[in-house]
């Protein structure tokens, strides 16, 4: 908490208060919930994993000791509801739990408002954004009125948290790594399962079983299990297709687990064998992926390391024969070829921290992905046409470290001979 305070702190030296609300309840349809899943910086601030509450973090500076103060807000106990959606903590749980110093019912939070509003020089906040709609109408927006925000009253608090959240602690890191085995653990039981022909939904369903069974609390978001052509489709979630004998598969997977999530990539043949351009193309992308992890280092960035998959890309394309990369700019044939980043920020979200620039100098504790691809959908008539409907990503989860990055997918393979020997184990 004096983290983020700190944080605070650096842009007013005056009271201020922290205001971070929960994520509601969302419901698919009348009634029927989804699976809840917390706001993430709601969590990170408190470790608080129920619906509807309301996390303030007040700074007394100057006044009284202690000078911070964690308070919660949360949902009454109520037997009704409970009976329905399972227990709540309550006041006394929210305490026990989480170790704020107070913690109140949601309604009682109407009285600390006005205070809010006439006592503290800083609220940060995020009106534009606010994780729960209704909290937000009930008790914030009056707030965060015109007048407020003129006064220079009220800030968003998103950016000071994700700058916490992208350097990891050694606690974080442990939870990253378990989350990266078990997820390179799903995947070669994915690989030694995909006997050709292979439906798209079975490797999806196997892998979830894989992850979940050693633990994961749910995937991390929708896998792409692409067969073939559809492989070119960088959000292909329809996974409903047959892959036939000859094809290969692009599974772009994560799950997430205590919280943090990993998010791998790999591709293979579903009957175990390369082919020859099949063999070529994913060589290429292996060795741009393998130079761009040499860049995984304090002082380099996300964006150095874009520019050399860039450069990197477009002279494989043209050892490859793609006529664009030789006669106009290799860049361009590089972007066409591979219109993604090289990578994001990892953490409790899969695009993790988004506003922090991709320019920053990395330093040790940030965890980025590093997933160079190349894609020739079948209808590219200005491929080499033996590469036509492939396409290849290779996706790891790296730390940061003062020296060697730490690959927490290391365990998953992707050396062809190494892929090739599980897709073809018998038992
Ligand atoms: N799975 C999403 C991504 O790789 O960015
Ligand atoms: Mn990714
Ligand atoms: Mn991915």
């Amino acid at each position: 908490m004096a983290l983020i305070h700190k944080e605070a702190q650096e842009h007013s030296a005056t009271d201020h208060a922290v205001v971070v609300l929960s994520n509601p309840t969302y419901y698919m349809s009348n009634d029927i919930p989804y699976t809840f899943h917390q706001d993430n910086n709601f969590l990170y601030l408190c470790g608080f994993q129920e619906p509807d509450s309301i996390l303030v973090l007040q700074s007394l500076s100057g006044r009284q000791l202690p000078s911070h103060k964690a308070m919660l807000f949360v949902p009454r106990r109520d037997p009704g509801r409970e009976l329905w959606d399972g227990p709540r903590s309550g006041t006394d749980g929210a305490i026990a739990l989480t170790g704020v110093d107070e913690a109140y019912t949601v309604e009682e939070f109407q009285h600390l408002v006005p205070k809010l509003k006439a006592e503290t020089s800083m609220v940060w906040y995020d009106w534009m954004k606010p994780s729960h709609a209704q909290l937000h109408s009930d008790y914030m927006q009056h707030l965060t009125e015109a007048k407020a925000r003129s006064n220079n009253k009220v800030r968003s608090v998103q950016q000071l948290i994700q700058h916490l959240r992208l350097v990891k602690s050694p606690a974080e890191i442990k939870r990253m790594q378990i989350a990266g085995k078990l997820t390179s653990e799903a995947f070669i039981e994915t690989m030694f399962a995909s006997k050709a022909p292979v439906d798209e939904a079975f490797l999806y369903a196997k892998f979830e079983f894989e992850c979940r069974a050693r633990g994961a609390d749910i995937l991390a978001y929708p896998p792409v299990v692409a067969g073939g052509n559809r492989s070119n489709t960088l959000h292909y979630v329809k996974n409903n297709q047959l892959i036939k004998d000859g094809e290969m598969v692009l599974l772009d997977g994560g799950c997430e687990s205590s919280c943090y999530v990993s998010d791998i990539t790999r591709t293979w043949p579903v009957n175990g064998r390369f082919t020859a351009p099949q063999a070529e193309l994913y060589e290429a992308v292996l060795e741009i992926q393998r130079a761009c992890l040499t860049l995984c280092a304090p002082g380099a960035s996300l964006e150095n390391m874009y520019s050399t998959m860039l450069t990197l890309t477009g002279q494989r394309l043209k050892d490859l024969g793609f006529a664009e990369a030789s006669k106009d700019d290799a860049f361009k044939a590089a972007r066409k070829y591979c219109p993604h980043h090289v990578g994001h920020y990892l953490g409790m979200d899969v695009h993790d921290t988004p506003d922090m620039p991709r320019s920053l100098p990395l330093q040790p504790g940030m965890v980025i992905t590093v997933e160079p691809g190349i894609y020739i959908p079948e209808d590219d008539r200005d491929a080499p046409e033996r590469f036509r409907g492939l396409g290849v990503r290779i996706e790891d989860d790296v730390v940061v470290t003062e020296d060697s990055p730490l690959i927490l997918s290391a365990d998953c393979p992707k050396e062809r001979n190494d892929i090739e020997q599980i897709c073809s184990r018998t038992s």
